[in-house]
């Protein structure tokens, strides 16, 4: 079993390595992941209901594409979200082109 599988994933790791680290991602399946995942229920709690306004308020933490790579890695590692890096990726996709527009 394992001599089977070994060589396969050998094979796919550097490639979903590779395929994470581009931008850009899927940011239909991002907005999914992010909708269907705790990403949104807890930003709703935080926010009475109003989780867009994370994104889009005045004093808004993340202000570089870097940042916001940086943040999304951070919830999804210190809350447990669970996320891959390829549902990460698609993630800083569609929060990028739905709120932040940052171009590099
Ligand atoms: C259990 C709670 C929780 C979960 C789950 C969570 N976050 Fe967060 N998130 C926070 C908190 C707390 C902040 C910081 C809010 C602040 O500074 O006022 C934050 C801030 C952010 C910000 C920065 C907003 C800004 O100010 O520009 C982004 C982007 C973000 N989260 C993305 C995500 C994504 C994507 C996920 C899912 C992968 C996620 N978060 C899951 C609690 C959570």
């Amino acid at each position: 079993m394992m001599r089977r599988i070994l060589p396969i994933l050998i094979f796919i790791l550097p490639v979903n390595a590779m395929a994470a680290a581009l931008l850009p991602g899927d940011s239909e399946n991002g907005k999914k992941l992010h909708d269907s995942s705790s990403c949104l229920s807890c930003h709703s709690q935080m926010t009475e209901g109003k989780p867009d306004m994370l994104y889009t308020r005045s004093d808004r933490r993340v202000t570089s594409l870097g940042g916001l790579i940086k943040q999304v890695n951070g919830c999804n590692s210190m809350q447990k979200v669970g996320l891959d890096e390829r549902g990460v990726n698609d993630v800083v996709n569609y929060l990028n082109e739905t709120f932040y527009n940052f171009s590099d």
